[in-house]
């Protein structure tokens, strides 16, 4: 796998794949990488000649500067952990490469980013679209891999490809949300749990998947209401919003409709915030 630091060679590299007419998939992360991840890229490997991954810690994503720092980094382990997968190539650039300059770029999501995630991290999806774009602009990807536990981003990020950068023409697939066997939704952030919080934590799925079911004909705001108690009878979580909404416009709805509607949920444990969500 070849480990590339450089913007200009991203160019070239894509420039080569190109006269080869092969197409090319991408998997961007943060690192500290999981099983999720490696889903991700071996769903682009399927569906493409080549893959590339990227790490970056994007730090504009971040409104919490203790959040930022605490974010787990294990950059070498990642590496391997993508040449095993099979992966061809992984750029890793560094904070100069990625914003020699600050970037004042605000972009319109037509409300996406006043709900759930965006409400309660406020410029968070401002972030995340400065360095997507970035990333797309320099990879241009036939298609781009993001994983469901980030419903409201995957929501924004096809928004954003279809608003801001239609002619580069990048198919956005979203991948099932991969779990631990206890139910926990894999995420970078689980390895900061203490032990006490990371056995509480998985029952967040275990809610919602309950709920989900057995409550699937009564009103949303009378299941936002059950799973957000029980949730909370738990000490050492704190949930922070449930919501119900509609998949297109991410608007919390007065009616579950299957296929139509998802659950997303943002719980603290302890000092760890963790997302899930559910289909209806
Ligand atoms: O989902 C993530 O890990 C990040 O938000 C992303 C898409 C890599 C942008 O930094």
């Amino acid at each position: 796998m070849l480990v590339i630091t450089k913007l200009i060679d991203v160019f070239e590299l894509k420039n080569r794949i190109n006269i080869e007419k092969k197409s090319l998939g991408f998997v961007p992360t943060m690192g500290a990488l999981h099983n999720g991840h490696i889903s991700l890229v071996l769903n682009s490997i399927k569906e493409n000649d080549y893959t590339i991954a990227s790490i970056f810690v994007n730090p504009t994503q971040f409104n919490n500067k203790t959040d930022l720092l605490n974010y787990p980094r294990t950059v070498d382990k990642d590496i391997e952990i993508l040449e095993k997968a099979g992966c061809d190539f992984v750029f890793i650039p560094d904070l100069n490469e990625m914003y020699p300059e600050e970037d004042t770029r605000i972009f319109d999501f037509d409300g996406l980013d006043e709900v759930m995630e965006g409400k309660h991290r406020p410029g968070h999806f401002n972030g995340v679209a400065q360095i997507v774009t970035k990333l797309f602009e320099a990879v241009k990807p036939d298609r781009a891999y993001f994983g469901r536990k980030d419903f409201q981003q995957a929501a924004i990020i096809n928004f954003l490809v279809k608003k801001y950068m239609p002619e580069f023409n990048i198919k956005i697939i979203t991948c099932d949300i991969v779990r631990e066997k206890d139910g926990l939704a894999l995420s970078s952030r689980n390895i900061l749990l203490t032990p006490e919080h990371r056995k509480a934590a998985p029952i967040i799925f275990k809610t919602l998947n309950l709920f989900s079911k057995v409550y699937s004909d009564i009103k949303p705001q009378k299941i936002i209401e059950k799973v957000t108690n029980e949730i909370n009878a738990v000490e050492l979580l704190k949930v922070e919003y449930f919501e119900i909404v509609d998949n297109e416009t991410l608007m919390p709805v007065n009616e579950i409709i299957p296929g139509k509607t998802t659950g997303c949920i943002a719980v603290f444990a302890g000092n760890v915030r963790l997302i899930d969500n559910i289909s209806f």
